[in-house]
């Protein structure tokens, strides 16, 4: 009792004294001076109680609490406690109030709070999703940089592969002789004026004739590429597009037409050649004549011939091949050529009743100085239904230019079987056969490498020769050719040249005849 009153004395006087001295008690929790454990803390004048409110991250919810501490605030303390309202920025979710009106005045203060807008710390998961995230990116970056890079290695190599074309084509083929770059006048001029050079137009004017062609319209299609009908300067010529993948058939028909002394009536017309594009498209283009009855294989569909327009189709066609695969000897001489692919789809007829041979992409040229035949660099091959019996069973010496050369003349003998077909017979009712594609009755219409060595090496197998042409002069000299062409031993078939002179003998005898 008397402790207690003690206590309570000791209590009162402490207040006095306080009050004497103006000091004042606060309500203390969390900021209770040093040692001190009842709870109460002293400030003195111009000192402050106060509470202040505090976030507090609890790591099990990963959320963030309210906390509130009290204490005294003395007048001279300069830390972040100061009793100007909020603490430290909002964001970070403190606030502090203070009061010096009574003692323990702070312990029933509510300091303002509002619960933090951010987003709270991320988690672990996060953490680790976070980890995936930038793991993928950083994946998906290298991924396309190597994407970009593998684009980039293959443009480059396209363009320089192009470049090398190019430089290739310029090299190959400089211009050698003073331009009429103005390139006045008609095809037919510009072309007999280059004709001294004997191997076309000189480049620059063919880039130039290539950049003001005006395209008309597609008049075919085939496996090399199209052709149209197109203009220069209201002239019509043919402009054959070739398809990226026949770029060594652009070369090497680019090359063969522009050898010197290629130009015959029945070759076709070679005028100008280029290559077109950008760094990611290339057009290779061939222009030459245009020929309105467009190829023999079309116009034999649905034209019948006569024995005269016969012979005169037939020794045309001779008188080109005769011409491609004779060597010309001299300082501006010419090599002889073997065309490989010979077939009506690759003659075209001409206005006057002759043909022209067209597309040499597969084209060979014996060299007889070095004694060498320069094959194209070239994945293509003839085709099948007019490969000789020695290229199907693969007995052909590839390295003989002369094999080369008596190859063409089996599918020579198999495009004169075509035609004599087409020929009318009899006097008063004029009958011909329609037009069908060598061994139609025997082969498919795309027939394999196989179907082929069986029909005609195993089976030795030929077109049919109808009876009817036992009736006609022309017809019974065309069989014969016919037959000594597609014969089965090479050393025995006809040559260009002698084919030639045979039906030129028989147009001789028949216009004779006739007179
Ligand atoms: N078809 C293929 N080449 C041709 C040409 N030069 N003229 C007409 N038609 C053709």
């Amino acid at each position: 009792m008397k402790n207690g009153q003690t206590t309570m004395t000791r209590r009162k006087n402490r207040l006095m004294r306080a009050k004497k001295q103006n000091v004042r008690r606060c309500y203390c929790e969390g900021h209770c001076p040093h040692g001190q454990m009842n709870g109460t803390c002293e400030i003195k004048h111009g000192g402050q109680c106060f509470a202040a409110v505090e976030e507090v991250h609890d790591p099990d919810t990963n959320t963030y609490e309210p906390e509130v501490t009290y204490g005294c605030l003395p007048a001279d303390e300069r830390g972040l406690m100061q009793c100007k309202g909020y603490l430290v920025p909002h964001l970070h979710g403190k606030s502090i109030e203070c009061c010096d009106s009574e003692d323990l005045c702070n312990q029933f203060l509510k300091p303002h709070y509002e619960a933090r807008t951010t987003t709270p710390e991320p988690s672990i998961l996060d953490q680790v999703d976070n980890t995936m995230f930038v793991t993928l990116l950083a994946s998906l970056t290298v991924g396309i940089t190597i994407f970009l890079l593998v684009i980039t290695a293959f443009c480059l190599r396209r363009r320089r592969k192009e470049n090398r074309n190019k430089n290739y084509y310029t090299k190959k083929y400089p211009d050698k002789m003073p331009l009429d770059v103005t390139l006045n006048g008609t095809l037919s001029n510009l072309m007999e004026q280059s004709s001294g050079s004997g191997s076309g137009l000189p480049i620059l004017v063919q880039r130039t004739i290539s950049k003001q062609i005006q395209m008309v319209q597609s008049v075919g299609k085939g496996r090399y590429g199209e052709v149209w009908l197109a203009k220069w300067r209201g002239e019509k010529v043919a402009v054959k597009v070739f398809f990226t993948t026949e770029e060594q058939s652009w070369f090497r028909e680019t090359e063969i037409y522009q050898t010197v002394l290629m130009r015959h009536e029945n070759i076709l017309g070679f005028i100008a050649a280029d290559i077109k594009g950008t760094g990611s498209w290339t057009q290779m283009l061939l222009i030459t004549d245009f020929h309105e009855h467009g190829s023999l294989f079309d116009y034999l569909q649905t034209n019948a011939l006569n024995p005269n327009s016969l012979l005169t189709m037939a020794s045309s066609i001779a008188s080109g091949l005769s011409h491609l695969h004779t060597e010309i000897f001299g300082t501006q001489g010419k090599p002889a050529i073997a065309h490989r692919d010979i077939k009506s789809k690759n003659i075209l007829v001409k206005r006057n009743g002759e043909c022209c041979i067209a597309d040499f992409g597969l084209a060979v040229k014996y060299l007889s100085d070095v004694n060498e035949i320069d094959v194209p660099p070239n994945e293509r091959s003839g085709t099948k239904r007019y490969m000789a019996p020695e290229i199907l069973d693969k007995s052909i010496n590839i390295n003989s230019f002369e094999a080369h050369k008596i190859a063409d003349m089996y599918s020579f003998g198999l495009v004169l079987w075509e035609m004599s077909r087409r020929c009318t017979t009899g006097d008063k009712i004029a009958e011909c056969d329609p037009y069908e594609v060598p061994y139609y009755d025997v082969v498919t219409n795309d027939p394999s490498f196989e179907d082929m060595v069986q029909v005609v090496c195993l089976e030795r197998y030929r077109p049919r020769i109808p009876k009817r042409f036992e009736t006609d002069d022309v017809l019974i000299t065309t069989s014969k050719i016919i037959q000594e062409c597609w014969h089965n031993n090479p050393a025995v078939r006809l040559t260009a040249l002698r084919v030639k002179k045979t039906l030129s003998k028989l147009d001789t005898d028949t216009t004779i005849k006739i007179v």
